[in-house]
């Protein structure tokens, strides 16, 4: 989609992170592994682990109080709630109702969206379409998870990678400015079983069974999985700068899914953007699915590196497979 009518900006994001951190020294006591294995294969030192009685709803609904402050807005003002999770607190109600009740977001109407790791991309471009057809006025858009929920911590092949954590942003319609230029999809329902979760849906109900059988867990081919990121990615920051007559050069920033620093390098060679323009936190977070592009926008935004008039490209890719792109013109100041 391109815009050429009403404008929508995101103004105001927030994101928070669970206070427990898990380091590759941890890791190392938990299964056979190595802080030089984790560190040169993914990039990865440590990242968040949610306590017991913290639920992905707890996450998202403190990102979104974070998020709104930072936007000058109450929950009141919210009438469209998107949760982008592969970890909801229950198969139903949606996380997003549980959000709406924590922060008192009553006049919302509430959805969760699953698509993996690019889900919080295809978030955004619901939520934008919401908005420039007139079906709401002011959205909280949010990426949250509790993976530690499903991670099989005897696996030392997944374990090591992933995160918890949450990222919200609000849009509104404004009158001035660019805000949300295009964006792209697309899925690859073919490659389902390189990367999901077996078990505990109407596939494989949980049952003795499945949990003897670790079914509940994520399962992943992580060489075939960096193959396809690395091209599917590229692939769809270039279809998006080139549908709306953008250069690599005019992007001030990339905010990329944080899987693997190496996935970043190769994506930062191929489209000719060098990596000091890339925003990354996976370091200190590891990959925390929908939560890694606003988390590490929220950080950016914060830390001032993001100004206004900046070209921001945000890129992801997940399980399904998904993945996604968006360009937009940062046009606010926090
Ligand atoms: N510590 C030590 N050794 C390990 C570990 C570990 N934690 N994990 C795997 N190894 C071993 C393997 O057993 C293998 O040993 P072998 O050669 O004796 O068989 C060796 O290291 C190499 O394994 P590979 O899987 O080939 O390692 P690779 O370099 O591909 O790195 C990784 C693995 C980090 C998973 C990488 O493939 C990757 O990042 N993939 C993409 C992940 C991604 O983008 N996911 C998408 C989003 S996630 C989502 O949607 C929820």
């Amino acid at each position: 989609m391109t815009s050429n009518g009403p404008i929508v900006s995101i103004v105001g994001t927030g994101s928070y992170l669970p206070e427990r951190i898990l380091t590759n020294a941890d890791l190392e006591k938990m299964v056979e592994t190595s802080d030089e294995w984790i560190t040169t294969r993914t990039g990865i030192r440590s990242r968040h682990i949610a306590a017991a009685h913290e639920a992905t709803s707890d996450l998202a609904a403190e990102a979104s109080r974070r998020a709104l402050a930072a936007a000058g807005l109450t929950a009141e003002a919210v009438d469209l709630i998107v949760v982008a999770t592969v970890t909801p607190d229950m198969p139903f109600p949606s996380t997003a109702c549980f959000v709406q009740d924590k922060i008192g977001a009553k006049n919302a109407f509430c959805f969760d969206l699953e698509a993996a790791c690019s889900g919080f991309l295809y978030a955004l471009d619901v939520g934008y379409r919401y908005l420039v057809s007139g079906g709401a006025r002011t959205a909280l858009i949010i990426g949250g998870e509790k993976l530690s929920s499903v991670t099989d911590w005897q696996d030392r092949t997944t374990c090591v990678l992933f995160g918890d954590g949450a990222g919200a942003v609000v849009l509104q319609l404004r009158d001035s400015g660019r805000g949300i230029i295009g964006s792209v999809a697309g899925s690859d329902g073919t490659l389902a079983d390189l990367l999901n979760i077996p078990g505990g849906g109407s596939r494989h109900p949980s049952s003795q069974e499945t949990i003897e059988q670790r079914l509940h867990f994520m399962k992943m081919q992580g060489n075939e999985v960096f193959k396809h990121a690395v091209r599917c990615m590229c692939d769809a920051a270039n279809k998006v700068l080139s549908r709306n007559n953008l250069k690599t050069d005019d992007v001030a920033w990339v905010i990329p899914h944080q899987a693997n620093l190496r996935i970043i390098q190769a994506i930062s060679t191929r489209l000719g953007i060098g990596l000091d323009r890339f925003c990354v936190n996976l370091d200190k977070v590891g990959n925390m699915s929908g939560a890694s592009v606003p988390v590490a926008l929220d950080e950016a935004v914060r830390a001032g590196r993001i100004k206004k008039g900046d070209l921001v490209l945000f890129v992801a890719f997940g399980g399904g497979f998904t993945w996604g792109a968006s360009v937009m013109e940062w046009d606010h100041g926090q």
